[in-house]
């Protein structure tokens, strides 16, 4: 019998000094995105039930928000808004006057610089019946019609002053279509974050409530069917032929194999989105007891990074990031 085993693997592993000096990956606050959501017409921030911790905004608090995530280093915001009325087309969206707008030019002002200021850029918190895009005249997502006001939508952004806009429609020709409406309007420098492998997630259903939702059915028409991997990756490829500066993959915990194997083949950055389901399990699971809360976001957000983020959307982005200031591990 040999009496020694000829790799020991866990001599790396034999304090926590060597632990810190061997782990292959890090999180760093700039890599942590901060979705954001802002309310028209509340006064106080009110609490989404679905997500504990997470508010909606109102415009007038949205700069205290923007400062703290710039002192707590991370790389953006992306903001959503909540429209008080809703039509078919979505006119919100596309209005200088909209809830949306008007909160990417008080986070510019307000970031002065200190990080990148990201909107979403679809049409489904704007619309009275909830979809990504406009409907035909039978009810189905009409995707042709869709760019063309996602190209007014993106205008907008682009002279509220959004550095970053987050397409996240899953409309065929979104981000083509985009860049020339940006393009000839002069808005050159407006980065292009293509939601590319988008799929159609149950994880979503917390957004819903934070967004106040009315979508009555599915968007299995236009997101990605859970099953299929490789045609995420053609989505990402396509993207990025279209022009796309970055592309993302969402939700990010049930699909690590996807993100893993865009990172791998593409040629541009790549980001997830820790969406509001994977956010709601953790928080209301260690509520009840069950879960280490702190250890358990550590462990999903640095399993984000391992397969391949660059930078990483979460509703825990200046959390994180305080953490992270303090010195603490994380898992
Ligand atoms: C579409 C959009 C959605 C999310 C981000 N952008 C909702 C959807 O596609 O149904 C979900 C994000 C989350 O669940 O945290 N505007």
């Amino acid at each position: 019998m040999t009496a020694f085993p000829d790799r020991r693997l866990r001599r790396l592993r034999t304090t926590a000094a060597h632990r810190r000096l061997f782990a292959e990956h890090d999180l760093t606050p700039r890599r942590l995105i901060l979705p954001v959501f802002v309310k028209e017409g509340i006064a106080q921030a009110q609490p989404i039930a679905s997500m504990p911790g997470v508010e909606q905004h109102p415009l007038d608090g949205l700069a205290d928000v923007v400062d703290e995530a710039a002192r707590a280093g991370i790389g953006g915001i992306m903001l959503f808004g909540v429209p008080a009325v809703r039509d078919a087309v979505g006119s919100g969206a596309t209005s200088p006057d909209g809830i949306l707008n008007r909160a990417i030019t008080v986070a510019r002002d307000a970031a002065q610089g200190r990080l990148t200021v990201q909107a979403d850029l679809c049409l489904d918190e704007f619309t009275d019946h909830g979809h990504c895009g406009v409907l035909d005249d039978r009810g189905r997502v009409d995707n042709d019609a869709t760019l063309a006001v996602y190209g007014r939508m993106a205008v907008a952004q682009a002279r509220a002053g959004a550095d970053v806009l987050g397409l996240s429609g899953m409309m065929d020709g979104q981000v083509v279509a985009v860049r020339h409406a940006l393009d000839e309007a002069g808005h050159t420098d407006v980065v292009l974050l293509a939601y590319a492998a988008k799929y159609a997630s149950a994880f979503y259903g917390p957004f819903r409530d934070a967004v106040e939702s009315t979508l009555d059915g599915d968007r299995r028409t236009y997101q990605l069917d859970p099953a299929n991997g490789r045609e995420g990756l053609r989505e990402a490829d396509t993207d990025v032929a279209e022009g796309a500066d970055i592309v993302m993959v969402k939700p990010a915990g049930p699909y690590l194999d996807v993100l893993a194997r865009v990172a791998d083949a593409s040629p541009v950055p790549v980001w997830a989105y820790q969406v509001s389901g994977e956010y709601a399990l953790i928080e209301h699971a260690a509520a009840a007891g069950l879960i280490d809360r702190d250890r358990a976001i550590g462990e999903t957000l640095v399993g984000i990074r391992r397969a391949g983020a660059d930078a990483i959307l979460t509703y825990w982005a200046v959390e994180v990031a305080q953490r992270l200031a303090r010195g603490e591990d994380l898992t």
